[in-house]
């Protein structure tokens, strides 16, 4: 994991794009904010630009981890009970949001899915009291199982980020890099091949997304029509290879809790694959302004359990998802600069 602290003049510099962004736009989820990022973040200090420019074209890593953003604690007040935010109020967090995307912006661009949070661009990761036990971001008690994200889609991100906010149980943030992974020839050559199914993971499930108790009636029925294409993956799943590109530097899209192979031979390579995942995957436990950028081709992560108390206090995390490229998606987005896929 490449790794990399925010020096004073740096955090300074960051301070000042994101006091000239929140005298502008007061919400995270608009383009007008990503449009008003993508002009500032070249102004960023060109150190930084440099580690980021390095992680993005030379792939020294399946994760950069950024730490010293400053984090105002008393500011951003309690961690919510809810992921969705109240639409008639400015967030508490809108400085740190805006940072995270200023600096989202040096890998690509920042976008949402229609069937995850309802399309906002940034997420809230909390612990929800009653997800205690689900096998969902917002869950607490239960190991969150390691998987690429949206590992079903063929839109995924090319990285998902992480900001923390809290983290007082120290609950660790699951990882591995499939550079550091030990494959066999004969597993490699078997997990290159369109033979394992992979269907969508819970969270992108009507019911989990609330769409019809906060979205506008006239959003129904296209969103209804979302989640119903997402359902219908289920019975139709993507089949894809677990690896592709180069031979000696693969890529990999895993998340065994969402995929089946198709047959024994590749039951058995994908079986080997996730022991060997389980044997090298390690904790990363995020402290406040620590911002884990992770290359989603090469990483998987997940969570630990940790005792969530609903008190205001508990871990929370922002996160994003963002593309190296938009257009692939445009016939599943609204306008060119719409950042939601449907
Ligand atoms: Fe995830």
């Amino acid at each position: 994991m490449e790794k990399h602290h925010l020096d004073p003049a740096s955090a300074a510099a960051l301070d000042e794009l994101v006091r000239e962004v929140t005298a502008q736009v007061s919400t995270v989820h608009g383009a007008e904010f990503h449009r008003l990022a993508a002009v500032l973040a070249h102004e960023l200090p060109r150190g930084l630009r440099e580690v980021f420019v390095d992680f993005r074209l030379r792939e020294p890593s399946g994760a950069l981890l950024l730490s010293g953003l400053p984090v105002d604690d008393d500011r951003i007040g309690p961690t919510p009970a809810h992921w969705y935010p109240d639409p008639d109020e400015v967030s508490p967090s809108l400085r740190e949001e805006v940072a995270f995307g200023l600096l989202a912006q040096l890998l690509g661009d920042p976008f949402g899915f229609a069937t995850l949070h309802n399309g906002l661009l940034v997420h809230n990761i909390i612990p929800i009291k009653g997800y205690e036990k689900e096998q969902i971001a917002f869950g607490s008690d239960e190991k969150l199982e390691w998987h690429t994200e949206e590992a079903f889609h063929v839109h995924r991100s090319a990285y998902t980020a992480l900001l923390c906010l809290r983290n007082p149980a120290g609950a660790p943030t699951t990882y591995a890099d499939i550079a550091d992974l030990e494959i066999s020839a004969a597993d490699r050559a078997v997990l290159r091949q369109p033979l394992f199914e992979t269907r969508p993971s819970g969270s992108h499930s009507a019911e989990r997304n609330k769409f019809r108790e906060l979205l506008p009636e006239s959003d129904h029925e296209r969103w209804g029509r979302s989640f119903a294409a997402t359902e219908g993956i289920h019975s139709d799943p993507v089949v894809q290879p677990v690896l592709r590109g180069a031979e000696d530097r693969p890529y990999l899209c895993l998340d065994p809790d969402c995929m089946t192979a198709v047959d024994d031979e590749a039951a058995a390579a994908l079986a080997r694959l996730v022991a060997e995942v389980d044997r090298r995957i390690q904790d990363v436990t995020l402290t406040p302004g620590d911002v884990l950028f992770m290359d989603n081709d090469r990483a998987i992560h997940g969570r630990k359990p940790f005792k969530a108390h609903f008190d205001g206090n508990d871990r929370w995390l922002k996160r994003m998802n963002i593309a190296r490229d938009l257009r692939p998606s445009r016939d599943r987005r609204l306008s060119p600069d719409s950042r939601v896929i449907f």
